[in-house]
């Protein structure tokens, strides 16, 4: 569905006539004259013979090919008279940047013009989103006229940092997964994908240096139902649920990659978070029952109710153990010769603290080091391991919490999580930041209500990931090299809910990053993202339509009724409710206001309609979860 949109026309300096093209990430500036190019049957491209753009090449021609049936033919160097034609600039174009490209839709056909490969292979996202939505489908489409919108597109992005992290660890996604991971990322032109490699649930990737901990690490047992919650294993259960990578993988895995313009970051996440190490080499803990620890399978293991991890089982590696330096040097350095990224992320993240307060060796090093407190523990480890990663070559990268205890070397970067405060308190004190604040790019949670929603920590709604801004007022904008989505897989069991739990808001995050702030504009947004709803159902790739379905705002009058508010996140949506059990459709009232529960009732039922047509899920909230809302 194509929308003419108004509002649209301030948002450049260009004037848009008739129907504007849907694509997400919004460009730098984009005029779409009137007019379109019908692709003939039997085409011709042309692009430079660069090896970097091979696959970029092949995968267009086979997406081509897959959907129309069309005949292409392939000329190298640059062809006049080619229907689609790439072209590398022979001078530098500053307006285009290192990433930019233009592409010009007319008469004579497709060009498309950048200064590197790589701004090609962005050209051709935006190329793709400028087919029909059948474009999408893996077989042949008849009856479908192959016209392209004549445009007159500049792009460049925002950031250079356009991440996404993918968390292997909780639950493991295989070589193949990643595979297709990837190749969803690069058409919103994310350019970094953070592979979260280890974490207590998990040890994913293959360490000559020491092979238990893929042997034992990277297996628990297989438990389904709600993570966290999960039953303690029996001692005669399997551990016979996860998988790791080879490094063969990994180096297929960052060939692939780079292939499509994306760089790897691996992240090793210590000192907490490594129950899988610990179980694995229990010599790595302070802690002497950790020969009986076990890589966690789910159950609960951190009493999470104070603003602190407080460990049940000591999940870290000790600081006061030289052996756990000999450990990081040799996982570091073959992780290292693995990924050619200049970045190796290394956690420091919700590390518990009450083993060490209580551990003799610990408490020497304290005396030894003039350490003050645990968090100082923790940065003098943080410190000799920034050594150990400067020492093979590369870049250290870890969460926000290792900026606690001070004295973080000034080469190390900084990315921030628990909102953007401490990106802020990074910048200011010097260090590279990437944001990626829970409140809005934390694509692990729910995206509606918990009424419905598959059942997560918190809600962070499509709307909360478009209003990301990395860059906050007053900060050294130099000094943020970007953001990042982040999709942490505890309650992830499978690749489809993975796209659910993507979609839209990866779309969202993805015009954060590479789109300039004055040309997002979130009505117009939502028109896109319900075409990209359109293309995804050609792609087969699921989305949740979370958008459609209430906020949901619960009170109590003086007189003891119920007060339901509801809003909707996205325009043009009407609520219809019912409390009589009956299935609400659009006869059914619809919620102007606020509406009073009757006395008696049990449950509201509501869906969101545009107009006729349903557009959200069927919720059912019963009372006695409106009442709870109110205490
Ligand atoms: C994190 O979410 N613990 C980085």
């Amino acid at each position: 569905m194509k929308y003419v949109i108004l509002t649209f026309i301030c948002l450049t300096s260009y004037v848009f006539r008739g129907q504007t093209p849907s694509i997400i990430p919004i460009p730098l500036k984009a005029e779409y004259p009137k007019g379109s190019y019908s692709l003939p049957s039997s085409l011709t491209l042309s692009g430079p013979n660069d090896p970097s753009l091979k696959v970029a090449f092949s995968l267009f021609s086979e997406k081509l090919k897959k959907a129309t049936g069309y005949k292409l033919k392939w000329v190298y160097g640059d062809q006049a008279k080619a229907n689609i034609r790439f072209v590398l600039n022979k001078s530098f174009d500053s307006s285009l940047g290192k990433e930019g490209y233009r592409l010009q839709v007319n008469q004579s056909g497709v060009q498309i013009l950048a200064n590197n490969p790589v701004g090609l292979f962005y050209g051709i996202q935006t190329l793709g989103q400028l087919l029909p939505k059948e474009i999408e489908s893996k077989t042949i489409v008849n009856g479908v006229s192959w016209k392209i919108p004549f445009a007159n597109i500049q792009d460049t992005p925002r950031f250079a940092w356009r991440g996404m992290m993918f968390d292997v660890a909780r639950h493991f996604f295989t070589k193949d997964q990643v595979k297709q991971f990837i190749d969803e990322m690069v058409a919103y032109k994310y350019n970094l994908l953070h592979l979260h490699l280890t974490d207590d649930e998990g040890w994913r990737i293959e360490i000559k240096s020491f092979p238990n901990l893929t042997k034992k690490g990277a297996f628990n047992v297989k438990k389904i139902g709600r993570f966290t919650e999960f039953s303690k294993p029996e001692p005669n259960e399997p551990r016979d649920f996860g998988g790791f990578f080879t490094q063969d993988d990994i180096r297929e895995l960052v060939k692939y990659a780079k292939d499509r313009f994306v760089d790897i970051m691996p992240e090793i996440d210590v000192p907490g978070h490594s129950m899988a190490a610990v179980a694995s080499y229990p010599e790595l803990s302070c802690t002497p029952e950790a020969v009986n620890y076990q890589v966690i399978s789910g159950e609960p293991f951190i009493d999470w109710s104070t603003d602190h991890a407080i460990a049940l089982q000591d999940n870290t590696l000790c600081p006061a153990n030289e052996k756990v330096y000999t450990f990081l040097d040799k996982v570091f350095g073959e992780v290292s010769e693995l990924f050619p990224f200049e970045y190796i992320h290394m956690g420091g993240d919700e590390c518990p603290k009450n083993y060490w307060d209580k551990n003799p060796q610990i408490q020497a090093l304290r005396i030894k080091e003039g350490l003050k407190n645990s968090q100082e523990v923790q940065a003098y480890f943080t410190r000799r391991l920034e050594k150990i990663i400067t020492s093979k070559g590369k870049k250290m990268m870890g969460w926000d919490e290792i900026l606690e205890g001070g004295g973080l070397p000034k080469n190390t970067a900084v990315m921030s999580w628990r909102g953007i405060k401490g990106g802020i308190q990074a910048a200011n004190d010097g260090h590279q930041v990437v944001m990626t604040p829970n409140s809005n790019v934390y694509l692990d949670l729910m995206q509606g209500d918990g009424i419905i929603e598959p059942p997560v920590y918190e809600t962070v709604r499509l709307k909360n990931s478009y209003d990301f801004n990395p860059v906050p007022q007053g900060v050294n904008a130099e000094l943020i090299k970007g953001g990042q989505a982040n999709l942490w897989s505890e309650q992830l069991f499978n690749y489809r809910h993975l796209q659910y739990m993507l979609y839209p808001r990866a779309w969202a995050v993805a015009e954060d990053l590479w789109s300039k702030n004055d040309n997002k504009n979130w009505d117009n947004f939502i028109s896109r993202v319900e075409n990209h709803f359109e293309r995804s159902d050609m792609a087969e790739i699921k989305y949740a339509r979370s958008m459609y379905d209430p906020i949901f705002k619960f009170s109590k009058t003086s007189k003891g009724e119920i007060q339901v508010n509801m809003t909707a996140e996205v325009g043009n949506i009407s609520f219809h409710y019912s409390f009589d059990h009956s299935l609400p459709d659009h006869y059914y009232p619809a919620a102007l206001g606020v509406i009073t529960v009757p006395k008696d009732a049990v449950e509201m039922r509501v869906i969101g309609y545009r107009g006729k047509k349903p557009m959200g899920q069927a919720i059912r909230f019963p009372i006695s979860d409106m009442l709870k809302r109110i205490k």
